[in-house]
């Protein structure tokens, strides 16, 4: 915990009260209302947690304003640029960037987890073909609990780092057979020869048929997507997390409950449905159209892809999908993709209108993922799972300081109570 210098004082009904005041190594000054209820029977309002920071943390940093984004310290261009997604887990779970033989036993480990159990392939075929994939990932990964005891105890260090790295290796697995799954092709297992977004794709594209050869632009590619949506600080799904894990529920359980936040349009689930809203598009002069309903209050459309709680300027993701799209689509050949010229033009439009200048809403890492994800061959149901696969080392991360923080208690929201006040029960032939 950051140490006290300044107190802020807070006066109820001519009563003062002095709450202390931390500053972080990075962002705003947090007002320290722990005892605020003991000492003033108030409790704080804040639907939404628009102004509440609700927990200390070391592992990524976001200046909203700046359109910054930095994972222990390393802004996110240059880990896109120079580094690569599991070495971005090592510093997303370790702190510090690993040297060579850090790095190669790390990746070893994630490689020699990435198959499931074999009686696992059974529970996808509870499910219906046509299941969004998020439901199957839910559903299979909250199972992990029923096969992996051994990594369960949560106050067992050794178990909570196998369970970190079960999860980061197996999620591509499960995610691909998901989408395996949904399509009614046999499942791929995973190669130990292969990296780690080769593997992924592999399990997703090949086929018993014949042999698959990884496409190293479309592996490059997707190893970025990967780490792009690594980790983003206290966001809906992680924050639901820690929520879940402050109960002492099993890594597994937590890390279901995650992907069922993420799932949302609002949160993950805007990569599928931004696509979605630039294939309603269709074409550029429809752009006015779309952009006219985004701005009417009576409308509830919003532009998917755009705006966001933090970023009060272009997010910092965004900008580098962007050029990676371009990139990844002339790699790829395709040229003048329709949805990507669609998107810049939106992109164009928006970010020169005033209702959108005003409101501060700029085009955010879901708005570009998804046509690249199109374009590598995904459909638009997978590009969630997607997330989810590359957020899970966030959402472990954030799960494993939590729990190594001594203070660490359940967490548990009071509320403004606007209900009926006590009343006493009638009988039903009084009513
Ligand atoms: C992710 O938190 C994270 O870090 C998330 C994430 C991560 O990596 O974990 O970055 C990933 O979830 C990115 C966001 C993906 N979602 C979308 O693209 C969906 C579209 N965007 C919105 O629904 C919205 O912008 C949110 C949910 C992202 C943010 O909502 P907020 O912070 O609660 O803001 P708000 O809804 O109060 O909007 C403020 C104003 C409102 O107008 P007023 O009521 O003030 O008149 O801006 C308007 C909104 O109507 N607005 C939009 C808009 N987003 C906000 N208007 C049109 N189109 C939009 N996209």
């Amino acid at each position: 915990m950051a140490h006290s210098t300044r107190t802020a004082s807070l006066t109820i009904d001519g009563k003062t009260y002095e709450l202390p005041i931390y500053s972080p190594t990075a962002g705003p000054d947090v007002i320290d209302i722990t005892k605020l209820y003991a000492q003033a029977g108030v409790f704080t309002h804040d639907p939404g947690f628009t102004s509440t920071s609700a927990c200390d943390s070391a592992i990524t940093f976001i200046d909203g304003d700046k359109g910054e984004l930095m994972h222990r310290g390393y802004p996110i261009d240059q880990l896109a640029e120079k580094s690569h997604y599991l070495e971005v887990c090592y510093l997303l779970l370790y702190g510090e960037l690993p040297s060579a033989a850090e790095l190669e036993t790390f990746e070893t480990t994630i490689t020699r987890h990435t198959m499931i159990h074999e009686q696992m392939h059974n529970f996808f075929r509870g499910f219906r073909r046509d299941a969004h994939p998020m439901a199957t990932m839910v559903g299979v990964v909250g199972a992990m609990s029923a096969f992996y005891h051994d990594s369960t105890d949560i106050t067992d260090e050794r178990q909570r780092e196998i369970a970190s790295h079960r999860l980061i290796a197996k999620m591509p697995t499960i995610a691909a057979m998901a989408y395996k799954y949904s399509i009614g092709q046999p499942f791929v297992y995973p190669r130990n020869d292969l990296d780690y977004a080769s593997n992924f794709l592999r399990m997703c594209f090949a086929v018993p048929a014949e042999e698959y050869v990884v496409d190293p632009i479309l592996a490059r590619a997707m190893d970025r997507i990967f780490t792009l949506h690594a980790d983003h600080e206290q966001n809906a799904s992680t924050s639901t997390v820690r929520l879940a894990s402050s109960s002492g529920a099993n890594p597994f359980a937590c890390i279901a409950a995650g992907i069922a936040c993420l799932w949302g349009p609002a949160h993950g689930g805007a990569n599928q449905a931004c696509l979605e809203m630039l294939k309603e598009i269709g074409h550029p002069d429809r752009i006015p159209e779309f952009i006219a309903r985004a701005k009417d209050k009576n409308d509830p459309f919003r532009l998917m892809g755009f705006g966001h709680r933090v970023y009060k300027n272009f997010d910092p993701r965004a900008t580098v999908m962007k050029k990676s799209a371009d990139e990844v689509l002339d790699l790829l050949g395709v040229e003048n993709n329709p949805l990507l010229q669609i998107a810049k033009e939106l992109e164009r439009i928006a970010v020169n209108d005033d209702y959108f200048i005003e409101k501060k809403l700029f085009p955010n890492v879901d708005f570009y993922s998804g046509i690249i994800l199109e374009a590598m061959g995904f459909p638009t149901s997978m590009f969630t799972p997607i997330f989810a696969v590359s957020r899970t080392v966030g959402w472990i991360s954030q799960w494993k300081e939590q729990l190594a923080d001594p203070a660490m208690k359940i967490g548990r929201p009071r509320q403004l109570y606007m209900g009926a006040t006590a009343r006493d029960y009638v009988e039903i032939e009084n009513r």
